[in-house]
């Protein structure tokens, strides 16, 4: 792998996304793992994340001058630029003269390695106090901006570099052609990560790791769930059964794709649980948004036990017992553990978690070295439908989290139409790929006074919330342009008798969360 060695700033993931993005597998480490124990895991290269402000900073973490010794292709980024500056001998110092935000650099040698085939003049994207005033021995100064004499090096006889800037964010223009030269032409890397490739290899892993044993699998509906039981139905066929529970809080149309398009395109073998009346029955007289939450986990749950004890005992026998459950964790989770980063628990989410001890499974998690892009890309390659592959991120507790007040069966059909006009006009307008997800939510207690016809309406409102995100971390609102607005807020008080009113929601998260409950 290519490892990005993190320097605890929030660039290293994206750094790893934009090393696959060039077709080269990459992971994330600390900068406290030892330099054998990266070494171990023989990297192809490696590159070193920006971070503090100072290598002069309390605490700041240091880099150690073996890993710039070890013979492995090395490229420093920012605060690891500086790091290795000090690290082979360089001088880093307090010039008073900081760049913040796009600069624009100059290059001197645009032949060199890293800026091959690219403008002499380029905007970059900085973010540093100290600067590099003098570069270490055998180092060549290829770029510089006013703030920063030295503003990258390179040494290709001991295939060392670096550039003050982070390449890695959009607004460094040639960034991404930085890094790809590094990684081609500075390590000799050839691009060999590509879906077809990755799903070979995640297959082999599968089944190593199953053998003969049968599996289980949660399905949401969600892409993640949904590519990871279509990876390990390739690897192991029908030593696979799928679970679906279909709590009738999906949107429209959700629950027939996994039972039929996904089931034809993959061939899983589905049980699938009706348990629409006793979601209901549980959420009845409940406004309460984290009681609503905590039901439904817990009738998923209840749900989900039952079905898997019927699988255990009806696909499994002595010789091939039912020993794994698949689960679709994802590569930032993964990272984030192991950040140790505990975040606080705005809203409980819920995962299938909390199985009874007498259904002890171990994991099967393919999708564990995957960001969400990549998992996108598996399924395609595995035939997984579109409608599936490109879904928005979905909440578990589904539509009764998007109901303020009382979840019934009237409001969640209300809901359901409103939000399938919504989803059809964003995709006809061509935004959804400029739109992480867009939450239709039914104001349940609220009621306006409208006029339709003649007549005088009292009706419910709903909120349209198209947020753009990379991660659901942090989201902005999206510019939806006003015509598609119109067509919209048209369609669905026209088509939707009991609803009067569409408003749109224009709050950045934070403050407000993606969802409304
Ligand atoms: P919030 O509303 O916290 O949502 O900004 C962030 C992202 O998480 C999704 N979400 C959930 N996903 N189970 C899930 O699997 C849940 O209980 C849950 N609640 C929120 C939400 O749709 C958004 O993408």
């Amino acid at each position: 792998p290519v490892l990005v060695v993190d320097f605890g700033a929030q660039y290293a993931q994206l750094i790893a996304r934009r090393v696959r993005e060039a077709n080269i597998y990459s992971e994330v480490v600390p900068h406290t793992m030892a330099v054998d124990e990266m070494l171990a895991k023989g990297p192809a290269a490696i590159v070193l994340s920006g971070g503090p402000s100072s290598v002069y900073a309390e605490g700041a973490p240091s880099l150690d001058p073996a890993l710039l010794e070890a013979g492995v292709p090395v490229f420093g980024m920012c605060y690891g630029f500086q790091a290795m500056a000090q690290a082979m001998g360089g001088t880093v110092a307090h010039t008073g003269l900081s760049e913040f935000g796009s600069t624009p650099a100059s290059i001197s040698d645009a032949s060199s390695t890293l800026f091959n085939g690219q403008p002499g003049d380029q905007s970059v994207w900085m973010s540093h106090g100290d600067s590099v005033t003098e570069a270490p021995a055998g180092m060549r100064v290829t770029a510089s901006t006013a703030g920063a004499p030295v503003a990258a090096f390179e040494d290709d006889e001991r295939q060392l570099y670096g550039v003050q800037w982070h390449p890695e964010v959009m607004h460094s223009t040639f960034g991404q052609r930085v890094l790809e030269n590094f990684l081609y032409r500075g390590a000799k890397l050839s691009g060999d990560w590509t879906a077809a490739n990755v799903v070979d290899e995640l297959v082999g892993a599968i089944q190593d790791k199953v053998g003969e044993s049968r599996v289980l699998c949660a399905l949401s509906g969600g892409v993640d769930s949904s590519v990871a039981a279509a990876l390990v139905q390739k690897a192991v066929g029908d030593q696979l059964t799928c679970v679906f529970v279909d709590h009738g809080l999906l949107r429209s149309g959700e629950a027939e794709q996994v039972e039929k398009e996904f089931v034809a395109a993959t061939g899983v073998d589905l049980v699938v649980v009706d348990a629409r009346e006793q979601f209901l029955s549980a959420l009845e007289g409940v406004s309460d948004p984290e009681e609503k939450r905590k039901i439904i986990g817990r009738e998923f749950i209840r749900v989900f036990e039952q079905a898997a004890r019927d699988v255990v005992g009806s696909r499994g026998d002595s010789d091939h017992p039912v020993e794994f459950l698949v689960q679709g964790t994802l590569y930032p989770d993964v990272v984030e553990s192991g950040g140790g980063t505990g975040a606080a628990n705005i809203k409980s989410h819920h995962n299938v978690g909390g199985l009874p001890d007498d259904l002890q499974f171990k994991l099967v998690e393919p999708l564990r070295s995957l960001f969400k892009d990549e998992v996108r890309q598996v399924g395609l390659e595995l035939g997984v439908p579109e409608a599936i592959v490109w879904r928005q991120p979905f909440p578990g507790p589904g539509l009764g989290i998007r109901i303020v007040g009382e979840v019934t069966a009237e409001r969640l059909e209300i809901l359901r139409a409103a939000d399938a006009i919504a989803r059809h006009e964003l995709s006809a307008a061509g935004l959804d790929r400029d739109i992480w997800q867009c939450p239709v939510v039914l104001l349940g207690d609220v009621r306006s006074v409208g006029v339709q016809g003649d007549g005088r309406t009292y009706g419910h409102p709903v909120v349209l919330r198209p947020v753009s995100s990379e991660d659901a971390m942090t989201a902005d609102w999206t510019r939806v342009p006003y015509e598609v607005l119109a067509k919209i807020s048209t369609r669905i008080t026209n088509e939707v008798r009991e609803i009067n009113r569409v408003v749109l929601d224009v709050t950045s998260k934070p403050p407000g969360t993606i969802e409304w409950e």
